[in-house]
């Protein structure tokens, strides 16, 4: 049927116009609106999203464009199998084999959870069955995000399934939306797609199982307007935190006039191979999906993004992060005892906190020398490391180094002890061959023994060293012919049960083991989002770290992950200057993976004076509000600053990629300053007796005068950078 034709039978079916009751449920926070009414029919309807106004009454006259005769279409939790013909975000099969489902109105409550957090519960039941589902809303005040997800529950004679149970149907009334998403491969992660959303249905998913995020990231940007910028336009910005298979479709309902456009944003848990049966009693929660709305840009959205997830997404937000060094890189899987132990020296030499040994360290029957072998077996190799893990920890400790260890607890080498011992633990379906990627296969997770191995590896290493202060938790294949065997013919929800498996024991972990810092890792950033995160410290966005790819990539993660989450290390990878690398790593997190002894004594002076400042600094890098200035994706600069809260200290980042003999210089226009202050503006990041780059370094400017007539760009030749810091006077 085409659509016109479904807009028919859907305009039958529904008693139109439906009245509005006067009664608002708005769900606001400091700058941003979303509002709901419920119709005669008891149906809720979505009525506005946008800036907040002036007070509740107002939206109900404010978008034409969810003002449309057939309100039904605006519907807040579009249901599957009744008269909404379109994608649903819930549809279900009823004990009694009814597969359809009606959602009314029943109750509404909102309350302060929290000095800055409003929360707004709306139930909806079936009218004919005891279905419910309850919307969530998180309001974060000041943040400017909101945090929507369901409960949905039954008491009906038998199990319901679950076909889709989304997290959210949110409407946007624009006349046109451009959707960026970000799409990636190994080592190629975050890169922007910006494109017209044209009738249909696009979606960002995943199907992979574990490290979900490795080729779409669960973020997206969407304007009304191409050339959203970061200082002007609207920009709807959302997340999925969810570490199993999702889905965000956008469903694309081009109406016409007296419709209105209409576009569903429906994002949750991907429905492929994952109905729910769910049982009389039994609560299903959707994952959170994470949104605000800026009509100044997206480097707001990015900054209220921050906000939101120092203090309420990510583990531990306020809690200073650890500059390490990292021995990848520097000696993949070829190292011993003392080899590792003669690096402490140089982290020392850097000044930096931790030390952080990598892959390579355990198995004994069948050792970790490569990737082929050892994963599963989580004892030290007594030929590497004789003294076993707690001896390296001693090592470091005495030298003043906190130390951390790599794992991937989920996954196991065929040639490995547990193998031997637990064929019945791995995820392989009957009747296939075992299908190897990186020579190794997934635990199944869904069983409690294999739950309990798994937060044994992390409890046994921090009994055996509980001076461990950091863990890498790494992930380095999809899940594919999966099959739980502890599910047995019950298989539907596995990619569902093996997400909750995970949470369930990350929570565990976390639970034992507060303090613990947690890296999460995923081939690189095949893991980053915000459902996992919730448990984690910070994380590994590429095994990327040519420094100039790195700039593109920090860019664009940047816009949903502050700094201080964002694992960013000087390496050797990069013809590029050891000052440039560590200009684009100070501007993350900053680490190395490099053998410090190789540096010559130049370098190692410099690589101590920018930890120095990237320690002094760190604060205002980790906390600061980010103000991304000149894009590489656009150019062949780059700038980006940080400003603290109180607008007293700065830092200005510039990097020159590539540039070209007719380049133009970029306009340079500073932001988030006060512009009644004076700053002086230091370069750093040099050594003693170089000349600053910086032509005017030293001198005091206006906060009006950098953000108004900004600063002259100075950074003329390819693969040049310079960091810039201001002080209020
Ligand atoms: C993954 C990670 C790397 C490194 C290796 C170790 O690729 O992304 O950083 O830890 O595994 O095998």
């Amino acid at each position: 049927m085409n659509l016109k034709n479904q807009l028919c039978c859907l305009l039958a079916a529904v008693s139109f116009p439906a009245a509005i009751f006067a009664q608002n449920i708005a769900i606001t926070t400091d700058h941003v609106a979303l509002v709901y009414q419920v119709d005669t029919n008891k149906q809720l309807q979505q009525v506005y999203l946008g800036k907040k106004l002036s007070s509740a009454s107002v939206y109900r006259d404010v978008n034409p464009g969810y003002r449309n005769e057939n309100a039904t279409l605006n519907t807040a939790y579009a249901t599957g199998g009744a008269t909404y013909l379109n994608e649903p975000a819930i549809a279900v099969q009823h004990a009694d084999g009814n597969r359809s489902l009606v959602l009314d109105y029943i109750s509404s409550q909102t309350k302060n959870i929290a000095p800055d957090v409003v929360q707004t519960d709306i139930q909806l039941k079936d009218p004919a069955y005891p279905f419910f589902v309850t919307l969530h809303y998180k309001a974060f005040q000041q943040e400017d995000i909101i945090e929507t997800w369901t409960t949905i529950w039954q008491e009906e004679k038998g199990a319901v399934t679950l076909d889709r149970y989304a997290s959210a149907f949110i409407n946007i009334a624009w006349p046109q939306n451009y959707l960026t998403h970000f799409y990636g491969e190994y080592e190629k992660e975050m890169e922007p797609y910006q494109s017209l959303l044209q009738p249909g249905i696009f979606s960002i998913q995943s199907k992979l199982g574990v490290r979900t995020a490795a080729n779409y990231n669960p973020s997206f940007l969407l304007s009304p307007a191409s050339d959203v910028s970061e200082t002007s336009g609207e920009v709807l910005a959302g997340t999925l935190a969810y570490s199993g298979n999702f889905n965000i479709q956008f469903e694309n309902l081009k109406l016409n006039i007296d419709m209105g456009n209409n576009l569903k944003i429906i994002p949750g848990i991907n429905a492929y191979a994952s109905a729910y049966e769910l049982r009389p009693g039994e609560k299903f929660e959707t994952p959170r999906f994470i949104f605000t709305y800026s009509n100044t840009g997206r480097g707001q959205v990015s900054r209220n993004f921050h906000h939101w997830a120092i203090d309420h997404g990510i583990w531990n937000g306020h809690q200073k992060r650890l500059t390490l060094l990292n021995n990848w890189e520097a000696t993949y899987f070829s190292f011993n005892q003392d080899t590792i132990a003669g690096l402490f020296d140089g982290a020392k030499q850097l000044g930096l906190d931790l030390f952080l040994l990598d892959d390579g360290w355990f198995g004994n029957k069948y050792p970790r020398n490569n990737s082929r072998a050892g994963l599963g077996d989580w004892q030290a190799n007594k030929r590497k490391l004789p003294g076993g893990v707690g001896y390296l920890v001693k090592e470091a400790t005495a030298r003043g180094l906190k130390f951390g260890i790599w794992i991937e607890p989920e996954m196991v080498n065929p040639a490995s002890e547990l193998y031997e011992k637990h064929k019945d633990w791995l995820m392989i379906a009957p009747n296939r061959p075992e299908h190897l990627y990186r020579t190794q296969l997934v635990l199944d997770l869904i069983n409690p023994k294999v739950q309990d191995f798994v937060f044994g590896v992390i409890d046994s290493l921090m009994q055996q060293a509980p001076g461990i202060a950091y863990m890498k938790w790494d992930c380095n294949r999809s899940m594919d012919n999966a099959y739980s065997p502890c599910l047995g013919k019950k298989q539907n929800a596995l990619y569902v049960r093996y997400t909750q498996a995970y949470y369930k024991v990350l929570g565990r972990i976390r639970a034992k083991y507060p303090d613990l810092d947690m890296m999460l890792c995923a081939s690189g950033g095949g893991r980053v989002e915000y459902g996992a995160m919730k448990y984690f410290n910070e994380f590994w966005p590429s095994d990327n770290t040519y420094p100039k790819d790195r700039v593109r990539l920090q860019w664009t993660t940047s816009y949903f992950y502050p700094a201080l989450t964002m694992c960013a290390h000087v390496t050797a990878a990069g013809r590029e200057s050891l000052k440039y690398k560590m200009d684009v790593a100070m501007s993350g997190k900053l680490g190395f993976d490099i053998v410090v002894k190789k540096l010559t004594e130049g370098e190692l002076s410099l690589a101590r004076t920018t930890v120095d400042n990237y320690h002094r600094l760190q604060q205002v890098i980790s906390y600061g509000d980010l103000y991304r200035l000149i894009s590489p994706y656009a150019t062949n600069f780059a700038s980006l600053m940080y400003v603290n809260g109180s607008k007293t200290r700065a830092l200005v980042f510039a990097y020159s990629q590539e540039t070209m003999q007719q380049d133009t210089w970029p306009e340079w226009k500073l932001q988030g300053l006060d512009p009644k202050k004076h700053y002086r503006i230091k370069e750093i990041n040099l050594l003693n007796d170089t000349r600053p780059q910086f032509p005017e370094s030293g001198q005091v400017f206006s906060g009006e005068t950098l953000m108004a007539q900004g600063l002259k760009w100075y950074l003329k030749k390819s693969e040049t950078s310079s960091v810039l810091e201001l002080e209020a006077m």
